[in-house]
């Protein structure tokens, strides 16, 4: 198969339309078969449960080229999972497991063209989402949805690559106790979206979003998780009923035990006590592993000690040991990659 002529290395994180995408339509109670569709569009009526009340949720993993030519995505499993629990709690149907899997390899198959070379820095994103199509006015479910699939060529999400970023506490609160943080939903980004939008006028990268109840506990930025290191080496990840549960971050922290021999620790986090530790990076598909060398206190700076150059020495080895699986140069667990079948 012959690669579309993209110029992988300068890829950003953005929208390339590829050849084909999957859909399926749930009505009357049931999923159809679903099938690949030439056409990025999609019409809708106005009254669409998706435009008056948000009601979609989504997920998004990626598909690499291993050095030996395989096509493969990374625990696809878990955003089946992630995404029935997503549906779950925005009274959406759940689409299967095994459906899911099956699509996500129809479409990475059908745009193996666009799936970036071994060794080119950039991926495939893979972007399934599940929204209301039929016309709702009061406030309750749709009755029918549309399941899609579409991929899309990336590079890095943080311009300028794997640079340490620079970081504000934000003044919004991104999600509720007992509300929709721990799951994918639009509604969440579009809450931070003036967030995001504010803190990039004011110079900063991302946003560190602190427990909405109290305000001393560290939750996640608009679309990763946190890990830190201590100066002795353990790796810390906060743990939260409102963060989403990463599946990097979760992958991360077997990667830190049983590949690096390091200890794990998902603990409630303070912010009292980020200064004390001495690396800092946001995890996610997207993010990979992006270093944060900078935090910024309303004027008040935590600088960690592996300052703004360059990942320190721990998210380093996390980075090239978990992207090591995912390219197929280290051995992956039992069941993490699963190879697309490419005709
Ligand atoms: N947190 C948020 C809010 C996200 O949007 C994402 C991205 O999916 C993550 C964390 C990272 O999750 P994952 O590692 O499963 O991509
Ligand atoms: C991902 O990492 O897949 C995400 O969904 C983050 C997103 C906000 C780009």
């Amino acid at each position: 198969m012959e690669k579309k002529n993209i110029d992988w290395a300068n890829l950003g994180f953005s929208y390339m339309q590829t050849d084909q995408r999957f859909v399926s339509n749930y009505r009357d109670g049931a999923w159809d078969e679903g099938s690949l569709t030439a056409d990025p569009n999609i019409v809708l009526n106005e009254c669409a449960g998706v435009l008056q009340y948000a009601q979609t949720v989504f997920e998004g993993l990626k598909a690499y080229t291993t050095e030996d030519g395989r096509i493969v995505t990374f625990r696809p499993d878990l955003n089946a999972e992630r995404l029935e629990n997503s549906a779950r709690r925005l009274e959406i149907p759940v689409y299967p497991k095994e459906k899911f899997l099956d699509a996500i390899d129809r479409v990475v198959a059908a745009n193996a063209a666009y799936v970036p070379p071994y060794g080119s820095g950039a991926t495939l994103y893979i972007r399934p989402y599940i929204f209301g199509t039929n016309a709702v006015i009061g406030v309750k479910p749709a009755d029918e949805y549309q399941f899609r699939v579409f991929t899309t060529p990336v590079g890095p999400y943080f311009k300028g690559g794997i640079k340490p970023l620079t970081i504000k506490v934000s003044d919004f609160d991104r999600a509720a106790p007992h509300g929709t943080g721990h799951i994918k939903a639009g509604l969440n980004y579009a809450m931070s979206l003036h967030a995001i939008v504010t803190a990039h006028a004011e110079g900063f990268d991302e946003n560190m979003y602190l427990d909405a109840a109290t305000r001393t506990k560290v939750e996640e930025t608009g679309g990763a998780n946190f890990i830190f290191i201590t100066k002795d080496n353990k790796v810390v990840t906060p743990k939260s009923n409102s963060i989403l549960p990463s599946i990097t971050r979760r992958s991360l922290m077997t990667v830190a035990k049983d590949y690096l021999g390091l200890e794990v620790e998902e603990r409630e986090v303070y912010f009292d006590e980020v200064g004390d530790f001495a690396e800092c990076g946001l995890c996610g598909t997207a993010a990979v592993i992006s270093p944060v060398g900078k935090i910024n206190d309303h004027g008040k700076e935590i600088v960690f000690p592996s300052g703004m150059e360059d990942m320190g020495p721990v998210t380093r080895k996390l980075y090239d040991t978990l992207t090591g699986i995912q390219m197929g140069h280290l051995e992956a667990p039992e069941g993490w990659i699963r190879e697309i079948p490419v005709k």
